[in-house]
C-alpha cells in the first residue's frame, strides 16, 4: 500500500491538489468530512456511559462549516473565549452543550458567558471570588491542576508544578468556602494536562487523581476530565495510532465504578480538539525558490509561519507529500530545508527533511494541519490568511472560508 495519506485516503475527492490551488490560489487549507466524521465519532462515543458527552475544544479549529459537522456528529464543545462562545451559539451548539473554561478573564467576559446561559469553569480562588461577585448564588465549575502535566512540548503542558493553570489540588477547604461565601453550587469538577498524549496511561491517571477530587464534592452535576488525545504526525514512519478503544474500555470501567461509589450518575465530559480536526486536513502550499545557502538546499514556498505556526512555536513534524501536475511525486530523495516567505530565519517549516526532488511550481502538501493551523495563523507581514476549502463526501469542493482581501488588512484602522 502507498505510504502517502492523501492517496490511501482519497483525499483530494473529484479533484486534486493542483486543480484546488488554481481554483482557490495558494496556501489553501483543504478539509475531508469523511475523515473529520470518522474523528467526531471516535470520540463522541469514546465511554461507553449513558451519560457521557465529548466537548469538542474548538481552539483547534473553529470554522463555522467544521463546528456544524462536529455538532452533527454528537459533539458539544469547550469554549475559552466569548469569541469562542459567540461562534459556538452561531453555529448551532445551544448554551447548555457549551462550557467556558476560562483563565484569567475580566468580569464583563464572566458576564457574557453567564448572560448567554454558558457554564463557566474557573481556574483559581481570585477568579472564584470575582465569579461570586458577577453571579452570586449561580452554578460554577472549578478547574483542579492535579500536579502532573502532560505534552507535545512545555508550553502545552497545562497541569503540573510549572504552569499556571487550575486550582492546587490542597485548596479544596478554601474553594468550598468561598462557593460559601457567595451562596455559589459547585456543579462541575474540571481538568486539562496538557496537549499530545499517545499512551493512555498518563492520561488515566490524571482522571483518577480528578476523581478523587470530585469526591470531596457532593453537589456535582459533571466532571470533564480534559482533552489531549494526541494523532500520530509521523504517519510516513508507520507511527502507531492511540489506542482510543482500549482507552475508551479503562475509561469506561472506571467510570461505572466510580459512579456506584458517588452513589449518582452524574455527567462526564471530556474535552478534544486536535484529535478531532488534526488529519483532517492538508494545507496545500506552492513552491516559488530553490536554492543554495552555503551546503543547506532551501525549498522556498508560500507556508510562512502566519500560515501555520506549529513548526516554529513547537519545533512540531508535519508529514510533507510533494505534488506535480496533480500527482504525488515520488523516487529519488534528498534532505532540504523547507521555508516559507516570512522575513525572518526562524521561518521553517521542515527541517533538513528528506523529500522527493522538488521542482519549482510543485506543490506542497502538509499533512494533519486541522488542528492549530488556520486557528493560529495570523496576518504578519500584511499576508493573507488562507481559504478554507471542504471536500465533502461525494467527493466535490466547497469553500467554506475565503481568503481574506486587502480590504481585511486596513478594515480596522481609523480613517
Ligand atoms: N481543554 C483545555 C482547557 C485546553 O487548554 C486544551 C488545549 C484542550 C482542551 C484541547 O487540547 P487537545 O485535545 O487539542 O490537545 N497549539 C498547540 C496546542 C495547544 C493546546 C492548548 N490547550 C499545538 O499546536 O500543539
Amino acid at each position: 500500500m502507498t505510504k502517502y495519506f492523501s492517496e490511501q485516503k482519497n483525499f483530494f475527492g473529484n479533484t486534486n491538489p493542483k486543480a484546488l490551488i488554481e481554483k482557490y490560489g495558494s496556501p489553501l487549507y483543504v478539509y475531508n468530512e469523511t475523515i473529520l466524521r470518522k474523528s467526531c465519532v471516535d470520540v463522541a462515543h469514546l465511554i461507553n456511559y449513558e451519560k457521557f458527552n465529548a466537548d469538542y475544544s474548538i481552539k483547534a479549529n473553529s470554522n463555522l462549516h467544521l463546528l456544524k459537522i462536529a455538532h452533527e456528529e454528537g459533539l458539544h464543545a469547550d469554549a475559552m473565549s466569548p469569541g469562542e462562545i459567540y461562534v459556538l451559539l452561531n453555529a448551532g451548539f445551544k448554551p447548555e452543550e457549551i462550557l467556558y473554561v476560562c483563565n484569567n478573564v475580566s468580569e464583563d467576559e464572566m458576564k457574557y458567558a453567564v448572560e448567554k446561559g454558558v457554564c463557566t469553569s474557573i481556574d483559581s480562588i481570585s477568579q472564584l471570588k470575582q465569579f461570586g461577585r458577577v453571579n452570586p448564588g449561580g452554578k460554577v465549575a472549578v478547574r483542579f491542576n492535579p500536579g502532573v502535566g502532560a505534552g507535545h512540548h512545555e508550553k502545552v503542558v497545562t497541569a503540573g508544578k510549572k504552569t499556571k493553570f487550575g486550582v492546587n489540588l490542597d485548596l479544596v477547604k478554601e474553594i468550598k468556602d468561598i462557593a460559601n461565601e457567595y451562596k455559589l453550587k459547585i456543579v462541575g469538577i474540571n481538568q486539562h494536562i496538557g496537549s499530545l498524549f499517545m499512551e493512555a496511561d498518563p492520561y488515566i491517571q490524571g482522571v483518577k487523581s480528578i476523581l478523587s477530587v470530585a469526591e470531596q464534592f457532593e453537589e456535582l452535576e459533571f466532571v470533564d476530565f480534559g482533552g489531549g488525545l494526541g494523532i500520530p504526525y509521523h504517519k510516513q514512519e508507520n507511527q502507531s495510532r492511540l489506542d482510543i478503544k482500549e482507552l475508551g474500555k479503562k475509561l469506561t470501567e472506571i467510570v461505572h465504578e466510580w459512579m456506584s461509589r458517588y452513589g449518582r450518575n452524574i455527567r462526564v465530559r471530556i474535552e478534544p480538539g486536535r484529535y478531532v480536526v488534526a488529519e483532517s486536513s492538508i494545507l496545500l502550499g506552492t513552491v516559488h525558490a530553490i536554492k543554495k545557502n552555503y551546503g543547506i538546499k532551501y525549498i522556498g514556498t508560500d507556508l510562512g509561519f502566519n500560515v501555520l505556526a506549529r513548526p516554529v512555536m513547537y519545533d512540531s513534524h508535519h508529514d510533507i507529500e510533494v505534488y506535480r501536475s496533480g500527482e504525488i511525486v515520488d523516487g529519488e530523495r534528498e534532505p532540504v530545508t523547507v521555508v516559507g516567505n516570512i522575513c525572518e530565519s526562524g521561518d521553517i517549516i521542515a527541517r533538513e527533511r528528506l523529500l522527493p526532488l522538488i521542482k519549482e511550481k510543485d506543490i506542497l502538501g502538509v499533512m494533519d494541519a486541522g488542528a492549530y493551523g488556520y486557528s493560529m495563523s495570523s496576518n504578519y507581514n500584511n499576508r493573507l490568511r488562507p481559504a478554507e476549502v471542504l471536500i465533502r463526501q461525494d467527493g466535490s469542493d466547497m469553500l467554506i472560508r475565503r481568503r481574506d482581501t486587502f480590504e481585511d488588512i486596513v478594515r480596522n484602522f481609523e480613517v
